[in-house]
């Protein structure tokens, strides 16, 4: 048995993000033991960048109702959402809001005191009809004043947090039973051991595999591979949100809150273009049309600036006071990234990777369910996911802005309520497995390789490059097979990487390392997947399958890890208490 040090908790959660903190929340306020393991402090985790809002049917400006945000989430995720889940969101949705104003969240405010909300992107009122305004902001920095509200809470509850420890891997034992996972200290270096009852994967997306992102450069996809090493394969990784508005080359997100306070797109022509490809909803269409429509003006020729590889956002016909009450964070972004005063000139901006709608396959109370032996699937004893790390999957083919940061609080709260059910049932912890553990301990020893080899940077921007130029908004058979090619010989190269010049090298070298290996998994998986989808749906556009096909394709993707299989899974179209929405063409 390994001499390493442990620590014993009811409950394991990974990652500090809104998920995360919000089913530690839960579990503490019911007094189980729990633990956050963060690899950053808690209140850098990725949630904090959030901008535009969080959505709920409250009808503070427009009429509103759950039913119609349920219609619109579907309609936006192309029908490949699972309905009950989508259901049991929007309908929570508004107590969830009033909670966390009751928790101190400082919204941005109407003259009559209630939560004010904007129009975000697909959008609408009964059913499809007029644009509707169900955003909740704090200025456009809302995922910082969530995630400070729920750390916050968290403290006065006692979560106990181990900041600035990288998790390894979880920890399973022979009859399928999470037991907890392997982290290490990045100061030091040192392993822990962290045995838990229940274990919750929050970690966040995945979006550094490409080049150009909105994502931190934390969102590696750790706990997705983490998954896929225990066997369990990930859920509808093709579909990958490229947000219409990040800053041109950079890749720094330009909410799509500017465009909800009435901003709007121009080419070089100086033609508001939208009007063309979704004649109703105009700029304010679901994203993956937005950053189609962006996408087919650059072809066509009509892209801004030198190399014409970018559209420009206008927001200097807003006033002074709308820029600096609603959107002061962009417009400090726009001057210090783009040198562009956005209450002066139009800001740059072109698609950038946002938002993986896969991940961990869940149910809607957060266990994370895997076929047993390829039969039919079944939650996996003590493990749960929630947020953009897992597929519940309330937000199908596209996410409409705005689902994310309720998607967290929705599904942390769930499943901390299923793990404290899971917890009065399963009173013990389980021994673990010295086996289990060494596996582990393994991979850290690998890294302490040293020698010639390849670079760490070197590997992770090839495989960057491959991933924008071969699996990107639109895409071809050859290309994104091309794609799967080139990610097989980089993860070849994977097995050569040695941490140069150790003599000099930190602790976060080691970091940088493992994190490379869980994006090289979670490239694998995204590329294999969309290749093996002979269709377009959503933010999956395949030039050879320009149309949807719900007879073949109304399915959802599993990949697995080994031999890179790919299954389906049928879709839950069956709502909870109301009628399903069938898939019908889906116009803006
Ligand atoms: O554009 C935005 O503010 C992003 C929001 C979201 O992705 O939900």
């Amino acid at each position: 048995m390994s001499d390493i040090a442990r620590r014993r908790f009811d409950c394991l959660v990974i990652g500090a993000g809104g998920g995360g903190l919000r089913a530690a929340l839960q579990l503490a306020q019911a007094e189980a033991h729990v633990a956050v393991v963060s690899k950053v402090f808690p209140t850098r985790s990725h949630t904090v960048a959030a901008q535009g809002g969080i959505n709920a049917a409250l009808g503070n400006v427009l009429p509103d109702n759950w039913h119609w945000h349920m219609y619109d989430t579907v309609k936006g995720g192309d029908y490949l959402a699972d309905q009950d889940a989508v259901e049991y969101m929007c309908r929570t949705a508004p107590r969830l809001i009033i909670e966390l104003e009751h928790q101190g969240m400082p919204f941005t405010r109407l003259e009559n005191g209630r939560i004010y909300q904007r129009a975000f992107g697909g959008q609408s009122q009964n059913f499809g009809g007029a644009q509707a305004a169900r955003t909740c902001p704090a200025a456009d920095r809302t995922g910082h004043a969530l995630l400070h509200t729920l750390y916050q809470q968290n403290l006065r509850a006692r979560t106990h947090f181990f900041d600035e420890f990288f998790v390894l891997d979880l920890i399973l034992d022979e009859e399928g039973y999470c037991l907890g996972a392997l982290a290490f200290e990045i100061e030091t270096g040192e392993p822990l051991l962290i045995e838990a009852r229940t274990t919750l994967v929050a970690t966040g997306g995945a979006c550094r595999i490409y080049r150009t992102s909105t994502n931190a450069h934390i969102n590696t996809g750790d706990g997705m591979a983490m998954a896929l090493r225990a066997g369990i394969p990930l859920q509808d990784m093709e579909f990958v949100q490229f947000h219409p508005t990040g800053l041109s080359g950079i890749g720094v997100l330009i909410s799509e809150g500017v465009r909800g306070e009435g901003g709007y797109l121009v080419n070089s022509e100086g033609e508001r273009f939208m009007e063309r490809y979704a004649p109703k909803a105009k700029d304010l269409a679901s994203r993956d049309v937005v950053s189609r429509s962006i996408y087919t003006e650059l072809k066509e020729g009509r892209g801004c600036g030198p190399s014409r590889d970018h559209v420009l956002l206008k927001v200097d016909h807003l006033s002074e006071e709308v820029i600096a009450k609603r959107l002061p964070g962009i417009r400090e972004l726009s001057i210090r990234f783009a040198g562009v005063d956005p209450a002066k000139g139009p800001v740059p901006v072109a698609p950038t990777a946002h938002y993986t709608m896969g991940g961990i396959p869940t149910n809607r109370f957060g266990q994370v369910v895997a076929p047993v032996h390829t039969g039919p699937e079944e939650p996996v004893p003590g493990l749960y996911a929630a947020g953009e790390c897992a597929c519940v999957s309330v937000h199908g083919a596209n996410r409409l802005g705005g689902n994310s940061l309720l998607d967290i609080v929705v599904f942390g709260r769930a499943a901390g309520n299923h793990m404290l059910e899971y917890l009065k049932e399963h009173r013990y912890h389980r021994p673990t497995p010295n086996h289990a553990l060494d596996r582990v301990l393994a991979r850290l020893a690998r890294w302490d390789r040293k020698g010639e080899g390849e670079s760490v940077d070197q590997l992770r921007s090839d495989m960057q490059r491959t991933m924008e130029q071969h699996c990107g908004v639109f895409r071809t058979q050859a290309i994104m097979e091309e794609g799967v090619a080139k990610l097989e010989q980089l993860s070849e190269r994977l097995q050569r990487v040695v941490l140069r010049d150790h003599s000099r090298i930190f602790n976060t070298a080691r970091v940088e390392a493992f994190e490379l290996e869980n994006l090289m998994e979670v490239a694998l998986a995204t590329v294999y997947s969309a290749a093996a989808r002979k269709e377009s749906r959503g933010a999956h556009s395949h030039v050879e399958f320009p149309q949807r096909d719900d007879r073949q394709w109304l399915k959802h993707t599993l990949y697995g890890r080994e031999k890179r299989r790919i299954d389906y899974k049928p879709v839950r179209t069956q709502p909870l208490s109301v009628d399903t929405f069938p898939p019908k063409e889906r116009v803006y």
